[in-house]
């Protein structure tokens, strides 16, 4: 059964477009340690940011047409295409979600467990 999951394109392009619609962590918060600027925006030490990816996954951007369901958007190629950290479900850098593969690999069993029943009605 495990051989099987990376076969499941299709249906991981449609976690992966659910998740940028929907991002389950869709807020994500940081305490600067020094001053930084991002383009013009200029940070002191010892604030408190957010990021958003709920945010970013619906920036035009990046992705057209942001609120249409186009799992397309996740083959290889289109995934090569886009810039770096344009899509952070999962969040990025070293305190990235140590439970990315598992969850991926948990809603991948899940899901095929509904549609299998389904596909019985
Ligand atoms: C759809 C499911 C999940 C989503 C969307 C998700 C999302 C995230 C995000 C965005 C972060 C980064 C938070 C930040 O930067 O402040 C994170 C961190 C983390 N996640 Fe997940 N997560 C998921 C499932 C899991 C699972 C299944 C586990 C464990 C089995 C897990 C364990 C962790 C841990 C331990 C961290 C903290 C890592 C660190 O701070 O170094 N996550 N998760």
């Amino acid at each position: 059964m495990f051989d099987d999951l990376p076969h499941l394109k299709y249906l991981t392009m449609c976690m992966e477009e659910s998740m940028r619609i929907y991002p389950p962590a869709w807020i994500i918060g940081r305490k600067t340690i020094h001053a930084d600027a991002i383009s013009n925006y200029k940070i002191s030490a010892g604030h408190n940011i957010l990021i958003s990816p709920y945010a970013l996954h619906r920036d035009k951007r990046f992705w057209p047409e942001p609120e249409k369901f186009i799992p397309e958007r996740f083959t290889p190629e289109e995934s090569k295409n886009r810039p770096k950290n344009s899509y952070l479900p999962f969040g990025a850098g070293p305190r990235m979600c140590i439970g990315n593969n598992f969850a991926m690999m948990e809603m991948q069993i899940v899901l095929t467990m509904i549609l299998q029943n389904l596909n019985r009605n």
